[in-house]
């Protein structure tokens, strides 16, 4: 193949990588915070640092073919120092001076400023923890427990500190910072800051099963007076059902197992298997972000939970029509 086709071919796959990985809303190359931008600005000059040394690899080379179609120019073994010398420039004198450079940028530059702030500076801490396929979120200063949705003050430097319940994930927000893994028996730690208000998407950065792509979650940004509202809000009960159905709704969550696999504050539902569900009226979105929150997403969902995420822990419970109805009224109701 031609330098020239390699060059072309090169060209292609790179836009192709940069438009297929990183556009919307959890992209790396759009960050929000300093520690994302540093990461993103780190990721350009490794880009731009592994151009160079790729163009200068298909220069050399279409330089030698070249010459190599000349008569009278000495090939391979006839000049062994100038061989030797390039061998040593560019096979180890230029990779190992760019892979030093990078690695005290990384680690002396980039690392310490995605830290979690020292525990004794730390003005906030949330809790999340990984689980096939959700993450829980608590907020141990207001006692409030979500799932899959992240609420935190916009110009705050957050400490998350992120657990697992089962195998390992990774807890990633592309715009906000690098990923920390969770990982069995580690507390795991990582600042997490948005300089905006706004939504951050997440997604588990480690293959942990079946529906590790469908493991996604929100950040959500709020300006400081109305996260306060939303936290003693979620650390609050859950409100009694308003109708008749939703009512019916809670009996029916009751009688089943929900109720054992589910928590809901302020009802005897206390079980630790799925997610939190005491507010989940507020949530925008259910199943880790694989299905927006409406009662006619959630009924489908509680009637055929495989169906959305095969291998998921919750089953179908074989409730009738009118029943699903029911639940999804009284889980559309925990606001
Ligand atoms: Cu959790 Cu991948």
């Amino acid at each position: 193949m031609s330098a020239k086709r390699l060059g072309l071919l090169y060209a292609i796959s790179l836009v192709a990588a940069v438009a297929a990985g990183c556009g919307g809303e959890q992209s790396t190359l759009d960050p929000r915070s300093e520690p994302a931008r540093h990461i993103a600005t780190l990721w350009w000059w490794m880009l731009a640092a592994a151009g160079v040394v790729f163009a200068g690899a298909v220069g050399l080379l279409a330089l030698s073919w070249v010459l190599r179609r000349r008569e009278g120019v000495p090939v391979v073994g006839e000049r062994e120092g100038f061989n030797l010398g390039m061998v040593v420039l560019f096979g180890m004198g230029i990779p190992g001076a760019v892979l030093v450079a990078l690695f005290v940028i990384a680690n002396f530059v980039v690392m310490p400023d995605t830290e979690a702030p020292a525990a004794s500076r730390t003005p906030m801490t949330v809790e999340v923890t990984g689980a096939q396929w959700f993450w829980e979120v608590r907020y141990p200063d207001g006692g409030a427990v979500t799932a899959n949705e992240i609420h935190i003050p916009v110009g705050t430097r957050v400490n998350v500190v992120a657990t697992t319940a089962d195998v390992i994930h990774s807890f990633w927000i592309p715009q906000l910072n690098r990923k920390i893994d969770m990982v069995p028996g580690r507390r795991n730690r990582v600042l997490l800051y948005a300089e905006k208000p706004g939504r951050y998407r997440g997604q588990c950065a480690e293959f942990c099963g079946l529906q590790h792509s469908h493991m996604a979650m929100y950040v959500f940004a709020d300006p400081p007076e109305r996260f306060r509202a939303w936290l003693a809000q979620q650390a609050r009960p859950r409100s009694s059902p308003a109708s008749a159905l939703a009512r019916r709704g809670e009996q029916v969550f009751m009688d089943h197992q929900c109720a054992s696999c589910h928590t809901i504050r302020g009802t005897p539902a206390a079980g630790e298997v799925g997610p939190d569900l005491t507010h989940v009226g507020r949530r925008t979105t259910i199943a880790a972000l694989t299905l927006p929150n409406t009662r006619s997403e959630l009924a489908a969902w509680i009637r055929d939970p495989q169906y959305f995420k095969p291998g998921n822990r919750m089953p179908a419970l074989g409730l009738d029509r009118s029943e699903l109805d029911a639940v999804a009224a009284y889980l559309e109701g925990l606001e």
